[in-house]
């Protein structure tokens, strides 16, 4: 079978050789992403592999009649394809959702961590030759600290993981439970999550339900201390309001893996007119820290992405079963 891989990066490359070379597929590798100007390159290919955070397009009908019958997307999160339309048009849909939950786990601790013991102000003195101790810089231990998680999925699990070995108290909130998590963490209601975290951290899917969770009164309800950590989604949280929240210094800081209008220029190279203002707000404050969407970005992630995407899409077109297939 022919597969084309979308997105691909060069330190993909050589796990997508090994994989065609292990299988016998043939693979055909592209730097762009799956969008409507580029979904003809998939016309002799039989499946489709992707990662990327801006939605497709109007691709699905396209892909129906090009005989394609899965996409396969190297990511945990599904929020940029349409499903409904999948669904429509038979288009079984993988994700790979445990590629490596303890690269983003990481992710967000370094994150909280940085922003607890003010590392971005002191780098900043520092490289003005101050080397004063300032008494507006003290900082908390994470061992005194309750941690909030929501969404205890395998990230947030693996999140409460390493905050319960910190020594933290870790709360949680999440629609469903999951028995795996109990000795890591207390489960509790969203609000009590909200108004009782130190750290707050976000690891739920964005979903319409999900959509603007963290807003204006959220903020208003979060401890005058408290740290935001988003490494999930940037739809889920308010950017006006966390500008706001912050000018307001209704919370402590915020560390952001992902923005909510981030497709337009992270992972790619831009010039300053493609910034948006809201990016360049949050990033001259000294309490926000903002990394492009690469809490992911580890050799362990790449590798399983990369091999755990491919068999799914050959299996599917086998006519076999995933079990990483989204239900639908
Ligand atoms: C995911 O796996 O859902 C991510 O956010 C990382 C991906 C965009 C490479």
């Amino acid at each position: 079978m022919k597969l084309i891989i979308y997105s691909v990066r060069d330190a993909e490359r050589p796990y997508i050789t090994a994989w065609a070379k292990k299988t016998g597929h043939e693979v055909k590798m592209v730097t762009k992403p799956l969008n409507d100007e580029t979904i003809e390159l998939a016309q002799d290919c039989d499946g489709i592999s992707i990662q990327q955070t801006a939605k497709l397009g109007e691709i699905y009908e396209k892909l129906a009649a090009m005989g394609i019958k899965q996409l396969s997307t190297r990511t945990v999160g599904v929020d940029m394809i349409d499903l409904d339309a999948c669904k429509t048009n038979d288009i079984v849909v993988t994700n790979v959702p445990v590629y490596s939950p303890r690269a983003i786990a990481e992710m967000g601790v370094t994150q909280a961590m940085y922003l607890l013991r003010r590392i971005g102000e002191f780098r900043k003195q520092m490289s003005n030759d101050d080397f004063r101790w300032r008494d507006d810089l003290i900082s908390n231990e994470i061992y005194n600290l309750t941690v909030g998680v929501v969404g205890l999925g395998n990230i947030g699990g693996a999140t409460a993981q390493i905050y319960k070995a910190l020594g933290a108290k870790v709360l949680a909130y999440d629609p469903s439970y999951n028995v795996e998590y109990e000795p890591y963490v207390e489960y509790t209601d969203f609000t009590t999550v909200i108004k009782s975290a130190d750290i707050l951290t976000l690891h739920t899917p964005l979903l319409p339900s999900t959509e603007n969770m963290i807003a204006a009164p959220q903020f208003k309800m979060m401890k005058k201390n408290a740290y935001l950590i988003n490494m999930a989604r940037g739809g889920l949280v308010n950017t006006a309001d966390l500008i706001s929240a912050l000018e307001n210094h209704e919370i402590a800081g915020a560390g952001l893996d992902t923005l909510a209008d981030e497709t337009t220029f992270f992972s790619k190279k831009v010039s300053p007119d493609k910034v948006p203002a809201d990016y360049k707000k949050l990033a001259a404050m000294p309490n926000v820290l903002i990394t492009p969407h690469v809490a992911f970005l580890t050799q362990t992630s790449i590798r399983n992405m990369v091999e755990i995407s491919l068999n799914d899409v050959a299996a599917i077109i086998e006519g076999k079963h995933s079990r990483n297939e989204i239900r639908m």
